[in-house]
């Protein structure tokens, strides 16, 4: 039978996107389900989470299956100099799904290529974080009630930020504007401009962020600039404050725009904002539930069908 993975968005079709919205609305519907009562899921954290990690392990307990894992490599025999090859191998003998956050690019892949259960990247470096993606989809479909013809704003990380780099990719199907507001030591990498103009996605490069291009927005994707991934320190202490939105700024927003947020936030969006209509980053996060359920469920070859039934 063929492995299901899901290691990144860059091959994933219009079609199955909308299919696990799909099942993500049914568990939002009934999000306890014991459609996996038996099965074990393994949470293989070699960098620190807070949402991805208790979400995927509630999806998992939601749907009656079992958690395994851990939470800190340094607990485990990769200090020893296991291989994460030899790691993968030991916990498929143990699990029916691996969802593995890694700091390397290209961990998540390698993961899949080598284990003979379903991997879940959960963010390899800064390279993709697609469950974030899947349940960004699913934040901006439920509050704009579609995903076509969007304007999105995407707000500060954009170098290192591998749930932008995730999102531009899923959106390639849906005609988005996407607006990159960075400066310009983290503004978007050049390949995936590059993918943007192969694939047709509109987009326009700023280092402003104020009340004119807020008006423009139908979506405001704030992110973390993230420290760990700086090698020089001082340039992190110079960039690290450059965006701050605030509650103020939002006077000429349109009524349904929406702001998210991968989450953690450190200072980028003032707590003034939390209490605005526009705020919806919690709930997004909430969110990231129903889509994991889906998730889970699709990589053990669950269907729709199985999920509604
Ligand atoms: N959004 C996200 O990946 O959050 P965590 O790092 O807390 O998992």
């Amino acid at each position: 039978m063929e492995k299901r993975c899901l290691v990144s968005v860059a091959n994933l079709p219009k079609e199955k996107i909308l299919n696990l919205i799909r099942m993500g609305q049914e568990f939002e519907k009934r999000p306890n389900r014991k459609l996996l009562d038996g099965r074990i899921v393994a949470t293989l954290f070699f960098e620190p989470s807070t949402r991805t990690r208790l979400s995927f392990e509630t999806a998992a307990n939601r749907l009656g299956a079992k958690v395994i894992g851990f939470t800190d490599p340094k607990v485990t025999s990769s200090t020893k100099g296991e291989t994460l090859k030899d790691t993968i191998m030991m916990v498929s003998n143990y699990a029916d799904v691996i969802v593995m956050r890694h700091y390397l690019e290209g961990a998540a892949k390698y993961a899949s290529e080598v284990s003979p259960v379903p991997v879940v990247n959960a963010g390899d470096g800064a390279n993709q974080h697609p469950s974030q993606t899947l349940l960004d989809l699913y934040s901006i479909n439920k509050t704009q009630g579609k995903l076509d013809d969007l304007h999105i704003l995407l707000v500060g990380d954009l170098k290192y930020g591998r749930t932008v780099h995730s999102l531009i990719m899923a959106m390639r199907h849906f005609n988005p504007t996407f607006h990159f507001i960075a400066p310009e030591e983290l503004s978007m990498p050049e390949e995936l401009k590059a993918y943007c103009r192969e694939q047709g996605i509109k987009y326009e490069e700023q280092t402003e962020f104020n009340e004119e291009v807020i008006a423009k927005a139908d979506i405001i994707y704030m992110t973390r600039v993230q420290r760990e991934r700086f090698t020089d320190l001082m340039e992190y202490e110079r960039v690290k404050d450059v965006y701050i939105l605030r509650a103020a700024m939002l006077r000429n927003a349109k009524p349904n725009m929406k702001i998210l947020h991968p989450l953690p936030r450190v200072n980028e969006i003032a707590y003034d904002v939390d209490d605005d209509p526009h705020a919806y980053y919690f709930e997004q996060a909430r969110n990231g539930l129903y889509a994991r359920e889906a998730i889970i469920c699709d990589v053990l070859g669950l269907t729709l069908e199985d999920v509604k039934a």
